[in-house]
């Protein structure tokens, strides 16, 4: 292929991805399958890898992220993001009507209606069409600048079509995890021995602060945007800007409504009061803003807010039920979750009978007694809460709950380390539901997938003695699984054919199997491709650790637990043993020659010669292993042109050896 015809595909290819990406998430329609959408991405990121001039600020492979931001850097606003007023009665907003009547000295102005979306705020700002920062709201004054992990965000143009657009703009809206996304998140969390996250509204701010855009990527979060500000933009008012947002493919939510005057704002009121339960996001309020643009300017600025919006809070919704028992769940890694079982209630128009108590320090703080009348609520978070008590309802005689001692599946003694909320069993090689939960976050979907093992089959496995490890799984002979109730031929060789094609499974996910505490997939993907081998983990020092990519203190604390206990080093070598994979394969290439054997490569810049991807084959090709980051055990990094500096800092410190392309090229006996 020639540079031209690789410039006019590239060109092709972000016109076809852009165009169907927007019609899957803004419009919810699609024209090619998942597969084919994926074909064409791969085929863009392949051609940018193979002609780096040709990468753009503004191409979808941006989308997928990989861009690692240590710190983010300051950046002041252009305008100030300010905060809105609140009310939280009809009364309240009657009084913020008399007061923009009163300071407009008409009544014929109207209102501009939205939701109150509960998410993060974010400004953007585009020149000739194209993203080009994006920073958090900050104190208002001055915000963090996370441009690599908004460009992640699907519904966010990185380009904009359109013949009529302003030179520079910025646009403000609220970026916000779907709840569906901040479910499944939490329920892989929970299957991962992980703490739950508390609410959509903190992930999504943790999440644009995470420092590899590849994991801000995967997070899915989206951005509604509400509103447009610059010097030469054309709109007169709130709603013919969002009409032009709107059709330069901004995501603007299809909720709001023009009102023309308070009364309309009242019907919107009720109107979503109960339906914003079905969004997709949570919502806290509505916003109301004077619609016309040059109103909003007579209208003007306190110190804090504006004078011509306001925002209305709905209360949420609260109502006392009986506590009725509080029990205790064991979770796979032993931690104690106190669950308060309910007198049923119809709340935010779902029945709610249980509500997570969290920990011991939960209990203390709402003073919880036997039999007490509680107060739930369904407000921001998603899981209900227990927020107080009904005083006026207790049995004086009543007692205080105490938060149990002992293991209530095991009877062990429960443990609670200084500083820590959550109480532990101990007894993880004893406790039926932490041993049955390890099992079965081994065969989970994201681990080993074993689909035709389930739940029961677990139970059943367990109770008759034959499986207490995951690797007795791979003993299970024909004999053992037929005679379990409820298996005939069929279904005794369908397990045991998904038990063998586990065996298959490659490193990151046996990795994420083995269940080592915040070690979830992508960590287990990020500690495979670093340290390749089991081996390299197992026996990696505490600082080697934390120089890998994305592990922090904890994680690689966890590490060195895990691969302390004699437990787990046995459990390792017989899934070894029984064939499991515990390196990173590399693909079959055809050796010419053993000339790199045993050493580690890393690729950096632009080369001469090569491409980078046949540099990259060379090096395999020669028996050489490549590896995704700068450590302290990489051995070369190959510096091509145009390789970022901190990449050179960090080898240079850590005395990793640097060579040209003309010297690799003499090791491998090149010239
Ligand atoms: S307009 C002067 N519209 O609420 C501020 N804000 O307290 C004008 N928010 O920081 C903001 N949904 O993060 C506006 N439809 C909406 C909103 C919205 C949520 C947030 C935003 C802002 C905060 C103001």
């Amino acid at each position: 292929m020639t540079f031209a015809q690789a410039e006019k595909r590239v060109n092709e290819l972000i016109e076809k991805i852009n165009y169907h990406n927007d019609l899957y998430y803004l419009k919810d329609q699609s024209e090619i399958s998942d597969l084919e959408f994926d074909g064409l991405l791969v085929e863009l990121i392949n051609l940018e890898q193979a002609y780096p001039q040709l990468k753009q600020d503004f191409s979808p492979t941006q989308r997928v992220g990989g861009a690692v931001t240590k710190n983010f850097p300051n950046v002041v606003h252009k305008y100030a993001m300010l905060s809105l007023g609140n009310t939280y009665s009809h009364e309240e907003l009657e009084e913020f009507d008399k007061r923009v009547k009163k300071l407009l000295e008409r009544d014929d102005y109207q209102y501009f209606c939205e939701l109150k979306f509960d998410g993060v705020a974010l400004s953007v700002t585009y020149e000739n069409g194209v993203l080009k920062q994006a920073v958090t709201r900050g104190d208002g004054t001055k915000g963090d600048e996370i441009t690599a992990n908004a460009r992640t965000i699907r519904t966010l143009p990185l380009k904009i079509k359109s013949e009529s657009l302003p030179a520079l703009f910025e646009v403000r809206g609220e970026v916000f995890m779907p709840n569906n996304v901040f479910h499944e998140l939490n329920k892989s969390r929970e299957s991962q021995g992980e703490a739950l996250l508390a609410n959509p509204r903190n992930t999504a701010s943790g999440t644009l602060k995470m420092q590899d855009s590849a994991v801000v990527a995967d997070r899915k979060l989206d951005c509604y945007i509400y509103s447009l500000l610059g010097e030469e933009l054309n709109s007169t008012s709130q709603s013919t800007a969002m009409l032009g947002l709107e059709k330069w493919g901004f995501n603007v939510s299809p909720t709001y409504r023009k009102c023309a005057n308070i009364q309309e704002v009242f019907e919107y009121i009720a109107y979503w009061e109960t339906r914003r339960f079905e969004l997709p996001l949570e919502t806290d309020g509505i916003v109301v803003k004077v619609d016309n643009l040059d109103d909003q300017q007579i209208l003007g600025f306190t110190a804090k807010s504006p004078r011509w919006a306001i925002a209305f809070k709905y209360q949420s919704e609260n109502k006392p039920t009986l506590l009725k028992e509080i029990t205790y769940q064991v979770g796979r890694t032993g931690a104690i979750t106190p669950v308060a079982n309910l007198e049923p209630v119809l709340l935010a128009g779902t029945t709610v009978k249980r509500a997570s108590l969290h920990n011991a320090n939960e209990i203390e703080r709402l003073g919880l007694c036997e039999g007490d009348t509680v107060f739930i609520e369904k407000g921001g978070e998603i899981i209900p809460k227990v927020t107080g008590v009904d005083l006026a309802k207790r049995d004086p005689k009543s007692q205080p709950v105490i938060f149990v001692k002992l293991c209530p599946e095991c009877q062990t003694t429960l443990e609670r380390k200084d500083g820590e909320a959550v109480h532990y069993c101990p007894n993880s090689k004893g406790c039926p539901p932490q041993i049955k939960g390890r099992i079965q976050h081994f065969i989970h979907r994201n681990a080993l997938d074993i689909d035709s093992l389930g739940g029961r089959t677990i139970e059943q496995l367990f109770d008759s003695g034959l499986v207490l490890t995951p690797a007795d799984l791979y003993r299970l002979t024909y004999e053992d699984i037929s005679n379990l109730e409820g298996f005939k031929d069929l279904s005794t060789r369908n397990l045991l054919t998904g038990i063998e094609n586990s065996k298959k499974a490659p490193f990151e996910k046996v990795l994420f199997a083995l269940g080592i505490r915040y070690v979830g997939r992508t960590v287990a993907e990020k500690l495979a491709q670093h340290f390749l081998t089991i081996e390299r983990i197992a026996t990696a020092t505490y600082e080697e650790l934390i120089e890998a990519p994305e592990i922090g203190e904890r994680i690689a604390q966890s590490v060195l637990d895990f691969f302390e206990e004699e437990d787990n080093k046995a459990l390792i070598a017989q899934l070894k043993e029984a064939g499991l994979c515990f390196e990173v394969k590399q693909e079959a290439v055809n050796l010419i020659s053993n000339e790199l054997d045993g050493q580690s490569f890393l690729v950096s810049g632009v080369f001469q010669n090569f491409s980078r991807e046949d540099l990259k084959s060379t090096i395999k090709e020669h028996g050489g292993k490549l590896v995704s980051s700068i450590s302290g055990k990489l051995d070369y990094l190959i510096a091509g042109d145009k390789m970022g500096p901190a990449k050179l800092e960090k080898a240079q410190n850590l005395n990793v050896t640097i060579i040209s392309e003309l010297e690799f090229l003499d090791m491998i006996g090149r010239k």
